[in-house]
């Protein structure tokens, strides 16, 4: 499974990278947002730094939502760096834009996708990556991680080769679910890639043999 970091925030795309586990990043306009990046031109040399800081695919979403107005914005996003990967919501003129940007040799992400209906959608256009959001799922009460499980046996079945890129990740235990659950990608906030990490038994032990350390010293 590969990681990507789900931030548009420099230093900790920066601190994912370092750890040397790294394969790519997602933003989306509200991560943008957060980061206080403003305008047109603050956004592209936004999406261009982070291109140039991992090797990896980079989301950059699209705000537009008709067809027309999807497709310029994503060729200016693909021109960026070779690794942008365009983001599109799943909304009728974003299947077609999909179709469109597939039969023109430019990747996608097709992004808030909630159901195994919308995800077959997103593999027919030939979406690169298709979103479920797992987190949003649950906050509305239904396991999110059902939908992977779904999506990765209709995937086999029908020999789909978009990639399921898990999405709205809230804690450690949604990576290893999805892991289980077969997902080709899982996008991550940088505390719940760290929050793998993390074991009691391992502080135990690890302070255990640097105090038996000082004997042999
Ligand atoms: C990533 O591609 C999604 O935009 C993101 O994971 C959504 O996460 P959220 O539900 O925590 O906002």
């Amino acid at each position: 499974m590969k990681f990507f970091i789900d931030t548009a925030n420099l230093a900790q795309i920066k601190e994912a990278n370092e750890l040397g586990i790294l394969d790519g990043v997602t933003t989306n306009p509200s991560l943008m947002a957060k980061e206080g990046i403003k305008g047109q031109d603050a956004v592209m040399q936004h999406y261009k730094t982070i291109c140039e800081m991992v090797d990896g695919d980079i989301s950059a979403e699209v705000i537009s939502t008709d067809f027309d107005g999807i497709i310029e914005e994503g060729k200016k996003l693909a021109a960026i760096h070779k690794n942008i990967v365009v983001k599109v919501p799943m909304i009728k003129d974003g299947v077609k834009a999909i179709k469109w940007f597939t039969e023109n040799g430019i990747r996608t992400n097709c992004t808030l996708v909630f159901s195994a209906g919308q995800a077959i959608l997103a593999a027919k256009a030939g979406a690169t990556y298709v979103s479920p959001f797992i987190g949003r799922v649950d906050d509305t009460g239904w396991d999110g991680m059902d939908l992977i499980y779904q999506l990765r046996q209709i995937f086999d079945i029908q020999g789909f080769k978009t990639e399921i890129l898990a999405a709205s990740i809230r804690n450690p235990n949604h990576i290893t679910k999805c892991a289980e659950a077969g997902a080709d990608v899982c996008t991550c906030p940088l505390d719940s890639i760290l929050g793998l990490l993390k074991h009691p038994l391992t502080d135990i032990g690890l302070a255990k043999f640097l105090e038996d350390a000082k004997k042999t010293a």
